[in-house]
């Protein structure tokens, strides 16, 4: 069977931006360059040895209508919400909240000094489960399935599946897949990714070449369709990135700030029944 090699279909460049209470971050996805990518609306990268950047944290805020997916690269973040759950995040560990009709969490470093890094990514829900009963999907570093192929690049498979391993994360709406990649200098990584599933590269460590595209900088790289993703690490550092894939949902967005929804009245309901304390 032939395969068709996913393109670069665009570059996003992150832009440099301030959330929660303080925190430095810098976004491609859902930023100015790229208002979404159906069914993700926003990618934001942090990575900061200054404990300015991060202190502040994100203190209690709501969310409505989609899922937020915490992975940490390095440091320690704590989050609870009004249900009285809570937890630590911890280096290589991932949270996949899924929102639903609402939650109301804050998310705090727990950390004073020291490197803190990592990625929140916001998928979208269908119109069927954007009111469904909040949950979490709270992943171990361990428990985060890895893998090391004989040349020496390692892939960790936080959802979906590559090389015959499944991811942690399952039962999402999207059919996700979550990788995060490390390719020795001089190595290639090829991996299959559905058909029809937009799909994109973070890079976060070295520089990919993509066809002869250099990638790099922390710039997203979307693919065009196709069942095969090819990356080249041409050196000399080791390349890291993100390969991070999901199923359409093709429906209106409605959204405004942490509630992203189908409908204005929809939106309007959501502000409502956050502020009557219905969340
Ligand atoms: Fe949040």
């Amino acid at each position: 069977m032939s395969e068709t090699r996913r393109e670069i279909s665009t570059l996003i460049p992150p832009m440099e931006m301030s959330e929660g209470a303080g925190v430095r971050i810098r976004r491609t996805i859902g930023g100015p360059y790229q208002e979404n990518l159906d069914p993700f609306l926003l990618l934001d990268q942090f990575r900061t040895d200054n404990a300015d950047d991060y202190i502040a944290g994100f203190p209690d805020h709501p969310h409505r209508g989609f899922e937020t997916v915490t992975y940490m690269l390095a440091g320690l973040m704590r989050h609870e919400d009004n249900s009285g759950a809570g937890g630590t995040l911890r280096p290589g560990g991932v949270q996949w909240m899924t929102a639903g009709r609402g939650i109301v969490h804050s998310e705090m470093p727990q950390q004073e000094e020291g490197l803190m890094a990592g990625f929140q990514l916001w998928v979208n829900l269908p119109a069927d489960q954007k009111m469904c009963a909040p949950r979490y999907q709270n992943i171990e570093p361990d428990d985060v399935p890895h893998i090391t192929r004989d040349d020496g690049i390692e892939i960790r498979v936080i959802a979906g599946e590559v090389d015959g391993i499944k991811g942690a994360v399952n039962g999402i709406a999207i059919d996700p897949t979550y990788l995060d990649v490390r390719v020795p200098a001089g190595q290639v990584f090829e991996a299959t990714i559905p058909w029809g599933h937009t799909a994109f590269c973070q890079v976060f460590e070295g520089e990919a070449h993509i066809s002869g595209t250099p990638v790099g900088g922390g710039s997203v790289a979307v693919l065009g369709d196709g069942d095969r993703v090819r990356l080249e690490n041409h050196g000399p550092d080791e390349l890291g990135f993100l390969l991070i894939a999901g199923r359409p949902i093709n429906e209106p967005i409605a959204r405004y700030g942490p509630f992203v929804m189908n409908t204005q009245a929809e939106l309007e309901q959501a502000f409502q029944d956050f502020h009557s304390g219905n969340f």
